[in-house]
């Protein structure tokens, strides 16, 4: 066995304003892109609508209520011994609109509790600036980050919340899965351009032109912020967020091996380089060329990249997949699709489970970047069943959890320097892709049903104490049982 887990390894939970806080509409929140998106299923996808329909439920609006619920959680994190908690700051509950002229108090005021809490436990917050949550005004009068005028106004929210939290909060990321704007499905959650649009959010469609200009965007914006933040705060460690999608090469033909190469570099490398490296990978040229599109960089531009880069990087991590010329059968994954793996099971919504890529993709980092890494999602979305004692026996999930945990425990031992670990969704919420509660990753379970009924009560799953055993004895227990 390798050396385990360094001293003041950070374990914890991993979630999103959006998927949980609910309290959509309260004390002066303004409506996110998330609040203007249905449920949907696995087969199903969700529905984008432009105006908020009376009739229709948005799972998002209510989320599990974190909202009002936030001591109790927050304890239950600590009763696992969580020394990190990871939540996102819900951007339209600081400024509802987007660009006001000033933030609004009573969100503000709500973080300020959260933190202090999370102190009251000895958990260090972990915070996502931006998960996926454009409010919608920003859409509506900018299409979110295809306007360049959204760098400011990122810059001036970024600056409010550090300025506020900056002796609460330390660990700070800029963007959650920046990456996933290179992608069609990104356009809705990542860069947001989808003014006007209503219908199956599948089929928002945008050019890789306007993909490329509103990543630019957000790369000269998560610079400035993270130069910034260096300069006035050195006590704050500053990290990008990518979803590390990992692929093999089908087959053993060259061929493949290239186009996963491709593939690689476009999902994966292109945006994480550019805020570790501070510049676009040399091929990004032939890329552009290649896919059309003319970037349109400013004076200055690639100087804020350049001085603005990260301190550590963190990623989701979920699954892999496989990339090849010839026949490949498609299956689902993390925001996204990709070839199925005979090595592999899935999860019940398709997610290809892949402990050794985890391993392979520390490697694959830390040899790339040498900065540390943290994993800050990684987790299984099930169909959990309540017995009629409370119960809820969920092994899968354990399994699961275990088996990564290994993984990044061999990692270490590989000499990968990792500093903690958030499982996503510690606590049941709303799942981004499909807007389901039946899809559940939580070691807590939530009485809140898909049809938006529930009570909201919290119960402890198995994997509670599972977690908790490995959490307490810094991963020497409770991994190989
Ligand atoms: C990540 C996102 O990609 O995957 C989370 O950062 C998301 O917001 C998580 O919830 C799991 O995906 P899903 O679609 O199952 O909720």
């Amino acid at each position: 066995m390798g050396k385990g887990f360094p001293e003041g390894f950070f374990w914890g939970g991993a979630t999103a304003a959006n998927q949980f806080e609910g309290a959509w509409n309260v004390d002066g929140r303004g409506p996110s892109v998330d609040d203007h998106i249905t449920g949907g299923s696995y087969k199903e996808p969700r529905t984008l609508t432009v105006d908020i329909k009376p009739d229709v439920l948005y799972p998002n609006h209510d989320g599990i209520d974190f909202y009002h619920h936030y001591e109790e959680d927050i304890a239950l994190f600590a009763e696992m011994g969580f020394n990190m908690f990871r939540m996102s700051i819900s951007w339209s509950r600081i400024f509802p609109n987007g660009d006001d002229a000033e933030p609004n108090e009573a969100g503000l005021a709500f973080y300020d509790r959260v933190f202090d809490c999370c102190h009251a436990h000895n958990i260090e917050p972990l915070v996502t600036l931006s998960h996926y949550e454009m409010p919608y005004a920003l859409i509506e009068k900018y299409n979110g980050w295809e306007s360049r005028e959204l760098i400011a106004i990122f810059e001036k929210y970024c600056k409010t919340v550090f300025e506020r939290y900056q002796d609460k909060v330390k660990y700070w990321l800029t963007f959650n899965e920046i990456n996933c704007g290179i992608m069609q499905f990104g356009a809705l959650l990542e860069t947001s351009m989808c003014r006007g649009y209503e219908g199956p959010v599948s089929g928002i469609e945008t050019t890789m032109q306007q993909r490329c200009q509103a990543l630019h965007h957000q790369f000269v914006a998560s610079g400035r912020v993270v130069k910034y933040a260096h300069e006035h705060y050195p006590q704050f460690k500053m990290g990008n967020m990518d979803c590390f999608i990992l692929s093999y090469a089908a087959t053993c033909d060259p061929v493949d091996v290239l186009a996963n190469h491709w593939e690689m570099n476009k999902t994966n490398w292109y945006c994480s380089d550019v805020q570790v490296r501070g510049a676009y990978p040399a091929w990004a040229p032939r890329f552009w060329r290649e896919n059309g599109v003319k970037l349109d960089i400013q004076p200055g531009d690639m100087d804020d990249i350049a001085a603005g880069t990260v301190d550590f990087y963190p990623f989701s991590y979920y699954m892999s997949n496989i990339v090849g010329t010839h026949d490949v059968e498609q299956t689902a994954g993390n925001m996204t699709f990709g070839g199925k793996n005979p090595y592999l099971e899935s999860t019940d919504w398709g997610w290809q489970i892949d402990p050794d890529g985890l391993r392979y993709a520390l490697n694959l980092l830390y040899d790339r970047y040498q900065i540390p890494l943290m994993v800050v999602e990684n987790g299984m979305g099930a169909y959990d069943e309540v017995e009629a004692d409370g119960s809820i026996h969920d092994p899968y999930r354990i399994d699961y959890l275990k088996r990564h945990v290994r993984a990044m425990r061999e990692a270490i031992d590989d000499g990968v320097d990792l500093m903690g670990y958030t499982w996503w969704g510690p606590i049941d919420l709303v799942s981004a892709g499909t807007g389901e509660m039946r899809k559940r990753y939580g070691f807590i379970h939530v009485d809140k049903y898909d049809d938006g009924t529930g009570t909201y009560e919290r119960r402890r799953k198995d994997s509670f104490y599972a977690y908790q055993k490995i959490i307490k004895s810094n991963g020497t227990e409770g991994l190989d049982d």
